[in-house]
């Protein structure tokens, strides 16, 4: 099949390589002519495991080509819609970049081509899509996205399900096939079903994940183990043990932006949303709460030198938007500390902070050390080398993610959601 995907992003990026990757013949569109040229030799502009490696095979064989003019739509049967989408502030997506490749597409795309919709939006675009096509002959479907940063390509290679959503039946079907070679699992259901199923995802899991915050509170506070409690109750199959790591809260280019848009869709059909406007404030509580932790295990030495490890949302990405580690290393360093920080994936580091070289750097001197993100290489750190280097003794392990005795022979002190330094309640 010819296919077109606009937006080279991570979702657009992902999706183009896996489709070329089986055979079809693959344009990716994107406006930023950097990034195209970058593509086009063979470079992936993110750090998304097995995108490179794919992102060669498909230029080599021909299947996969990038460009930056919107009419190399032209010849395709399919022309997916991978654009961001982010929030404005009133709290509602905002829609231009996909309303603009719309009118683009309206004046070149081949009669009886299907346009889908992969960027998260609001419940009944799919109606505003077809306004802004104004084309009868090109069918739309909706057909959401349910990929992790990180492990993005393995996810669209061996999906949970793949969610099509459209009134013209003909279209879902063609739109399915494309799929039939990665599974089975496919969710054939209406446009609506398909928005709002997405939406759902997201808000249940972050929903789930402040819950989790919560719950680790909690047992810190009654002295009892969260990671234990926590496999305890993921061990009921109708809990289900994925999605049950505390940390410093939620974060990334997704789950806020889509549980505010979620919200915001249902305060605007009246509609009382107490659990989903909970998640978020729980959230924002989570983060507060790591920010007065950290503050009250920091030596009272006047301006404290503090190493951060981790600036991504999450391991496994070079994306700091909407990271907790970012928003919480900004407040420590508006605080008055002296912030070092080190991310294996990224030298983007919040103002008034500098960024070292290597892990090991950043704790030079450092009176404490904050682990903010799980990569594997903090959790493998060599701990006498790091006690060697500090000129202080505490570590506060946001993600849980280091080796406490470990820690504790290095002869530093450890301090983890798990093991807060002072207890407010004595059970
Ligand atoms: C999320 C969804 O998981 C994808 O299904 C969805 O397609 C994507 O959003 C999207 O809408 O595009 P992603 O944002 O890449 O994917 O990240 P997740 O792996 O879901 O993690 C989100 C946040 O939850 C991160 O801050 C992560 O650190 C945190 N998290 C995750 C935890 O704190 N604990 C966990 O057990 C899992």
């Amino acid at each position: 099949m010819s296919i077109a995907v606009i937006g080279a992003g991570y979702v657009g990026l992902t999706t183009a390589v896996a489709f070329a990757s089986t055979g079809h013949q693959v344009v990716g569109i994107d406006i930023d002519q950097q990034r195209v040229d970058l593509l086009n030799s063979g470079v992936s502009p993110i750090v998304e495991e097995g995108v490179s490696t794919y992102l060669r095979a498909g230029l080599s064989t021909g299947h996969l080509t990038f460009d930056s003019d919107i009419s190399a739509v032209a010849d395709a049967e399919f022309i997916f819609l991978c654009l961001p989408t982010p929030t404005t502030p009133s709290g509602h997506p905002d829609l231009s970049f996909v309303e603009s490749a719309c009118l683009a597409i309206r004046d070149v795309a081949s009669p009886g081509a299907v346009a889908i919709t992969k960027s998260t939006v609001p419940v009944g675009t799919h109606r505003t899509v077809s306004r802004w096509l104004d084309r009868p002959d090109l069918a739309v479907v909706s057909n959401p996205e349910f990929l992790r940063e990180g492990t993005a390509l393995a996810d669209f290679l061996d999906p949970d399900r793949v969610v099509v959503g459209a009134i013209d039946r003909r279209a879902a079907e063609r739109v399915a096939d494309l799929y039939r070679g990665f599974t089975d699992s496919i969710v054939m259901v209406g446009p609506t079903e398909a928005e709002l199923i997405k939406y759902a995802a997201n808000a249940f899991l972050a929903t789930r994940l402040s819950f989790v915050n919560e719950i680790a509170r909690i047992s810190a506070a009654f002295r009892a183990d969260p990671t234990a409690v926590l496999a305890g109750l993921g061990a009921d199959h109708r809990v289900g043990p994925h999605f049950l790591q505390p940390g410093p809260g939620w974060g990334g280019s997704c789950f806020p932006k889509d549980t505010i848009a979620l919200q915001r869709l249902a305060i605007d059909a009246a509609i009382d949303v107490p659990v989903i406007s909970g998640a978020i404030e729980s959230n924002d509580r989570q983060i507060d709460h790591t920010i007065a932790t950290i503050l009250s295990i920091v030596p009272s030495c006047g301006v404290a030198r503090i190493a951060v490890w981790g600036l991504t949302f999450k391991a496994g990405t070079d994306d700091t938007r909407c990271s907790p580690a970012m928003s919480i290393t900004a407040r420590l360093a508006s605080a008055g500390h002296s912030i070092t920080t080190f991310d294996p994936a990224t030298e983007i580091t919040p103002p008034g902070t500098t960024s070292a070289p290597d892990m090991f750097e950043a704790t030079r001197g450092a009176h404490l050390l904050v682990v903010l993100t799980e990569w594997d290489e903090f959790a493998k750190a060599d701990l006498n080398k790091v006690a060697s280097l500090m000129s202080g003794s505490r570590i506060y392990d946001a993600r849980m993610v280091l080796d406490r005795s470990g820690v504790e022979t290095a002869g530093l002190e450890y301090f983890s959601l798990a093991r807060q330094p002072a207890l407010a309640f004595s059970p």
